[in-house]
């Protein structure tokens, strides 16, 4: 009998649970294609629509494109290990469920406590991020909100040029034009009820269904893969037709480091690379649909690598178009692609309740609401999907699994959820939800490396139906590369991490340790060995 801390779910009380069915249980309703959109939806969202920009003319310049080939390399080395897990082992957990099998009880905890950071708050930072576009979007049909109740508290905001603006956002462009913000009316920021109320939404169509939910969230991708896909081409006509402009553009590609480590140069791509990792994070959500997936063996790697390796290719384009267009240091803006499509020479308006709107900028905002409402759907039901297999594993209570019977939805774990997270969205700031998520997503990353690498020496015999190509050289640079995106987050967000897992030990300590089904049968199988020795 070894340590109860590390005791590991049995790998055939893991067949029998993905062999599981009935009325208490998820519908297998999902395949690859569904799959591969819930992948896209979940990670073509804010990393792109807004951060790409900003990394551009801070860090990297037309080198971006660069940033995102490393990031992407660094999101395949995980995602490969992540197609291993979820085909073999095609229960809801994700991660928790692998860490259960390759590295024990605790670690599980660790990996299911954690990916709280990257799911609930991954929704809560893209609910944040989807206000703001949506705000604008309401604005530029001459509707405001109470500016208080659109930003979380503390949040500056101005009134100029007809709209509420974040003064972060405009202080630049003021002081540039010689204007001072105090001379504009002002507004401080106290709950940020758009983003409280779309994760509300989002939330009843989760608990509606799966198939609802997936049905609701294709629709949505083909939106905004829509929306890149027009960006694209028009970009590319706009190179085709100005290769001296496109040209002159990408000219320095690398620009030359300032003297400071992450301001161009090599480091830049490596800052930048940190940066825009965002904009991947959601392939591995994909995984926490097993249990609802009909074939898993064959559809899980599909839908994992497949929707990886589309947006990998989309972003490198987006990139590198984008930087042709509109000169690197031109880019640090909210809304990068809009201004691309801008420069690219779609400047047509038109006229909707007395205001006149850019074509352009509109397509960009509404394919940017859509896209990231479909972000948010992803994350929350990769969460709500994690809850349930940690209670079915009795370390959370059992009202987390409950499954509706009419719905077959997680309902009560989705619900807890969504008001939790609407909370996070609408109090917490998203630079910090943003970092957290980041640290989160990719201490995640580390442990399923590990764990593919661990369970092929621990149980090399197993059925894998898919196998990562050069184990352990891929786990490996997963880990490092991983480790060194971790290393390059500031120490407050380190710090978060670690009061994170502390409060999560607590729990575990107080409650789930002691409620465990793999622990009760350990400590079963103990007493029966002891009383039949005396
Ligand atoms: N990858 C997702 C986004 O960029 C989280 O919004």
């Amino acid at each position: 009998m070894g340590n109860p801390l590390l005791a590991k779910k049995s790998m055939e009380m893991m067949v029998g649970e993905t062999e599981e069915s009935g009325e208490h249980c998820l519908k297998r309703t999902l395949g690859a294609m569904s799959l591969m959109s819930l992948g896209v939806g979940a990670i073509i969202g804010a990393g792109i629509f807004v951060l790409t920009g900003a990394a551009a003319a801070q860090y990297a310049g037309p080198a971006i494109i660069l940033s995102f080939v490393l990031a992407g390399i660094g999101c395949v080395f995980a995602g490969l290990c992540y197609a291993e897990f979820a085909a073999m082992i095609p229960l809801a957990g994700s991660a928790y469920t692998y860490a259960y099998a390759t590295l024990g009880e605790l670690f599980a905890w660790i990996i299911g406590w954690d990916l709280i950071l990257e799911y609930a708050f991954g929704a809560a930072t893209v609910a944040s991020g989807w206000s703001g576009y949506f705000n604008s979007l309401l604005q530029d049909f001459g509707i405001h909100i109470p500016p208080e109740l659109t930003a979380t508290p503390g949040t500056q905001l101005v009134f100029y040029n007809d709209r509420w603006e974040r003064l972060a956002t405009v202080l630049t462009m003021l002081q540039a034009r010689g204007m001072d913000s105090s001379s504009l009316p002002h507004a401080t920021g106290s709950f940020n009820a758009i983003a409280f109320l779309a994760i509300c939404l989002v939330t009843t169509v989760l608990v509606i269904g799966i198939k609802e939910s997936a049905r609701l969230n294709n629709a949505v991708v083909l939106i905004k893969v829509a929306i890149v896909l027009i960006f694209i081409g028009v970009a590319s006509i706009f190179v085709l037709k100005n290769p001296g402009v496109a040209t002159a553009n990408w000219h320095p590609f690398i620009p030359p480091n300032t003297g400071a480590f992450g301001k161009f140069g090599l480091s830049g791509i490596a800052r930048g690379a940190g940066v825009i990792f965002f904009a991947y994070i959601g392939f591995d959500a994909v995984s926490t649909a097993a249990q609802e997936t009909r074939n898993p063996e064959k559809d899980m790697p599909v839908g994992i690598l497949g929707s990886l390796v589309i947006c990998t290719i989309l972003y490198i384009l987006v990139a590198g178009l984008l930087t042709g267009v509109v000169k690197y240091t031109a880019l640090n803006v909210p809304d990068p692609v809009a201004v691309g499509v801008d420069a690219a020479g779609v400047g047509g308006v038109f006229h909707a309740v007395g205001h006149e709107i850019k074509i352009s900028s509109f397509l960009v905002k509404a394919g940017a609401v859509a896209g990231l409402g479909s972000v948010m759907l992803v994350m929350l039901l990769g969460q709500s999907r994690v809850f349930y297999s940690m209670s079915r594993d009795g370390l959370l209570p059992r009202w987390a699994g409950r499954v509706h019977k009419r719905f077959r939805t997680p309902y009560i774990s989705s619900v807890t959820v969504g008001i939790f997270v609407a909370l996070f969205a609408s109090l917490i700031p998203i630079g910090i939800l943003g970092e957290l998520v980041s640290i989160g997503t990719l201490l995640a990353f580390i442990i399923v490396c590990a764990g593919v690498w661990v369970l092929r020496i621990t149980h090399p015999d197993l059925h894998r139906a898919f196998r990562t190509p050069w184990v352990p050289l891929v786990p490996i640079l997963g880990i490092v590369v991983s480790g060194l995106m971790m290393l390059s987050l500031p120490r407050d967000t380190w710090l978060r991490l670690v009061v994170w897992l502390i409060i999560g030990l607590v729990i575990y300590f107080t409650y789930g340790r002691h409620h465990s089904r793999v622990g009760k049968l350990e400590r079963g199988n103990k007493a029966a060995s002891t009383l039949s020795q005396k």
